[in-house]
């Protein structure tokens, strides 16, 4: 048995000097001393041995298994330093190569103008409101003086779903929306960004979806001169403070009196050159007084309250602000385009 039991460390011994893979180091470790390994099979047959034996024989025993597990742990520690250091190696990071930048997105460049735009009526006092695309018919034009088959109506080509239900053709409605709303208790001093549908064949300037901020101010003692410094301080923060404006007799149904407002030429001040078709200014926005009508359906006595109001396309303040020369850049999603505008 003695015998039996060197055999079996010089084997194990050996095997375990030979190998050099981690997995076969544990499958050597089992077949020697596992619970159907060798050793384990010599150590059952020690019942058939004499008292005076047993001891003999265990502690060879005891010294075999000793020897063995000595050499496999050292043999699985050397191993797995040489697999630690291989994986160290093959996964090494080098420090000293130039970064990958991280692409940062930004504001489209119709939010950040209509963005702008929020922030400077919120600077003077005006609230931000928001109404429906999906708009009644009494909203989108009779509240606003223009009834059933007012000829002005064509002025708005208009999406219709239902003969009462249509996709607003201007952010007007919400006008009309929060003059009731507000009941005609206390003033109004509002705008509204929003989209707005047209039908409309889509080209450079046209689309058949596009955005519009609405403007109302509605209180006692409202005058045109109000609604005058209101878009020259709108003017001049927008683009630049040469910048003069003026107003053009204009109409709408809901504004009596209406205006245009234009901007002076950035290019020529006035005099008149080819960016302003020889005018020497360029159209921005419509507006007017708050037409009676308008006032008394939203619920305020025209006699008591007046206002004004306007309504313009981000759209085109970007476009002159920042020489767009086609609508549709702003809905093609081109990153190309759009990344030109982002503020680092
Ligand atoms: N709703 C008009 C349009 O879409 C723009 C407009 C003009 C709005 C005059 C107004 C206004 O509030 O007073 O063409």
């Amino acid at each position: 048995m003695k015998e039996q039991l060197e055999a079996i460390q010089a084997e194990a011994l050996e095997r375990i000097s030979q190998t050099e893979n981690i997995k076969e180091l544990q499958d050597i470790k089992v077949t020697f001393l596992g619970k159907k390994g060798s050793l384990t099979g010599v150590l059952r047959g020690m019942g058939k041995l004499s008292k005076e034996e047993r001891p003999v024989v265990g502690e060879i025993a005891n010294k075999v298994r000793e020897a063995i597990t000595a050499a496999f742990e050292e043999k699985n520690e050397k191993l797995e330093i040489a697999l630690l250091e291989e994986q160290l190696e093959s996964e090494a990071i080098d420090v000293t190569l130039p970064g990958r930048p991280v692409k940062v997105g930004g504001p489209h460049l119709l939010t950040s103008i209509v963005e702008e735009i929020e922030d400077l009526f919120i600077g003077m006092g005006y609230e931000v409101r928001e109404g429906p695309e999906v708009e009644t018919d009494f909203y989108n034009f009779e509240a606003l003086n223009l009834p059933k088959d007012h000829p002005a109506r064509d002025m708005q080509d208009t999406f219709y779903i239902t003969n009462e239900l249509l996709l607003r053709t201007h952010t007007s409605p919400v006008q009309a929306r929060t003059m009731r709303e507000y009941k005609g208790e206390k003033p109004v001093k509002m705008i509204c960004p929003g989209k707005v549908y047209r039908r409309d064949t889509d080209d450079a300037t046209h689309s058949h979806q596009f955005t519009q901020i609405e403007g109302l101010y509605v209180d006692k003692h409202v005058r045109m001169s109000d609604l005058k410094g209101t878009l020259d301080i709108f003017a001049k923060k927008m683009f630049g403070e040469e910048r003069e404006i003026r107003l053009r007799p204009s109409f709408f149904p809901f504004t009596e009196p209406s205006v245009e407002m234009d901007i002076s030429c950035k290019v020529c001040h006035g005099t008149g050159c080819n960016v302003c078709k020889g005018t020497g200014w360029i159209e921005i926005l419509g507006g007017g007084m708050v037409h009676p009508k308008v006032l008394e359906m939203g619920g305020y006595d025209p006699e008591v309250y007046s206002g004004f109001a306007f309504g313009m396309g981000p759209e085109r303040i970007a476009m002159l602000k920042y020489g767009v020369n086609d609508i549709r850049q702003f809905y093609t999603n081109d990153i190309r385009f759009l990344k030109q505008y982002h503020k680092a």
